[in-house]
């Protein structure tokens, strides 16, 4: 039998211990060394074919180095468990302690009410339909009778993009002419969306702000200014909750003829005025109108046989008298103090 290196062998050992990173390793190394299949034992049990006096020489070596492969597993063993329960200690979870809610966010002010205004609509039969937010002139102004050097332009003067037949929509009204191009009457729409403006803006004025169209159209005879009244306070008194009353004042648009001015009796004060309507009792609102012949010529139908009406309204104050927001700049401020009310 070949000489026996139990030097070797503890090094060796004493390597693989130092390498384990956890228990499971440490019982891996165990069986290599001490296990019944391990490295020692097969020396233990090739003892026997040794002359006597080598072996008791040579078992005595094998137990002590067990002993110290044995002493070094432990010492490492019990590093290991202090580890674990240091971090356990850590890590303790208190199962008691409420649990943390996470931040939720919620639909914009502005947002909301689209959505009310959508779905009030849509129950009075009304579709729903976009357009884009870039135009060209011919939809934004001359489609709706406005042509080049009419001062009305002036009305919705807006930012023009480097192509000069591009620009920002001052409002929904375009969509008005896209729409009855490609659908023929009778028709029932509004058209929500963002519309931007070149103007100063104060209290109740943005560059960039939010509209809703409206648009009926019918057989002459068949749709009148008595239907938009009609529709156009049942709107208000679902959106609003409880009964309002409007006036309509003979007003201009050159997309409409006749063109009205609608005034709603102040939510706030029920008409009984107030600093919001001006102590008036009357809160002006939107804009409306009979569709001009010319405007519906322009979308390709036959302005004898069709006619309707037509109506804007700023989104952004309808949310400013339901919510008594003074400002309207609060809306696009991203300011989470105001935000977090709604
Ligand atoms: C129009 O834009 C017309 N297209 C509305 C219309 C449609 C009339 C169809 C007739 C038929 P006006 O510029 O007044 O109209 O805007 C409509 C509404 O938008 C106003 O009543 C107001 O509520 C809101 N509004 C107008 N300018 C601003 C602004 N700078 N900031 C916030 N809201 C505004």
């Amino acid at each position: 039998m070949a000489k026996i290196d139990f030097k070797a062998l503890k090094n060796k050992a004493q390597k693989d211990i130092n390498l384990a990173k956890d228990l499971k390793e440490l019982d891996e190394i165990f069986r290599k060394y001490l296990g019944e299949k391990g490295e020692l034992r097969q020396i233990l049990h090739s003892l026997k074919d040794l002359p006597q006096l080598k072996r008791k020489e040579t078992g005595k070596l094998a137990n002590q180095i067990k002993k110290e492969i044995e002493e070094i597993l432990k010492k490492k063993k019990s590093n290991i468990q202090n580890l674990i329960s240091n971090i356990q200690k850590q890590e303790w979870v208190d199962i008691t302690i409420p649990g943390k809610k996470p931040v939720l966010g919620h639909l914009h002010p502005l947002t909301q009410v689209k959505k009310e205004v959508e779905e009030i609509f849509q129950s009075m039969g009304f579709s729903v339909i976009e357009g884009p937010e870039v135009e060209n002139e011919w939809y934004n102004f001359d489609a709706l009778n406005i042509p080049k050097d009419h001062p009305a332009r002036d009305m919705w003067d807006t930012l023009y993009l480097k192509n000069p037949k591009l620009l920002l929509r001052t409002h929904t009204s375009p969509v008005q002419i896209r729409f009855m191009e490609k659908n023929q009457p009778p028709l029932r729409i509004i058209v929500p969306g963002r519309v931007f403006r070149h103007e100063a803006t104060d209290a109740s004025h943005e560059i960039n702000f939010y509209h809703v169209e409206g648009l009926m159209v019918d057989k002459k005879g068949k749709v009148n200014a008595a239907n938009f009244k009609a529709i156009i306070e049942e709107f208000f008194s679902r959106f609003f909750r409880k009964r309002v009353e409007i006036r309509l004042r003979p007003s201009y648009f050159p997309f409409t003829e006749p063109s009205f001015e609608i005034d709603v009796s102040c939510p706030i004060c029920n008409g009984r005025g107030c600093p919001a309507c001006k102590n008036s009792g009357w809160v002006e609102t939107l804009g409306a109108g009979m569709v001009h012949p010319n405007v519906i010529k322009n979308s390709g139908l036959d302005q004898k046989i069709w006619q309707g009406f037509a109506f804007g309204i700023g989104m952004d104050r309808l949310a400013m008298m339901k919510y008594k927001i003074n400002d309207i700049r609060l809306f696009y401020s991203g300011d989470l103090r105001f935000l977090q009310q709604f």
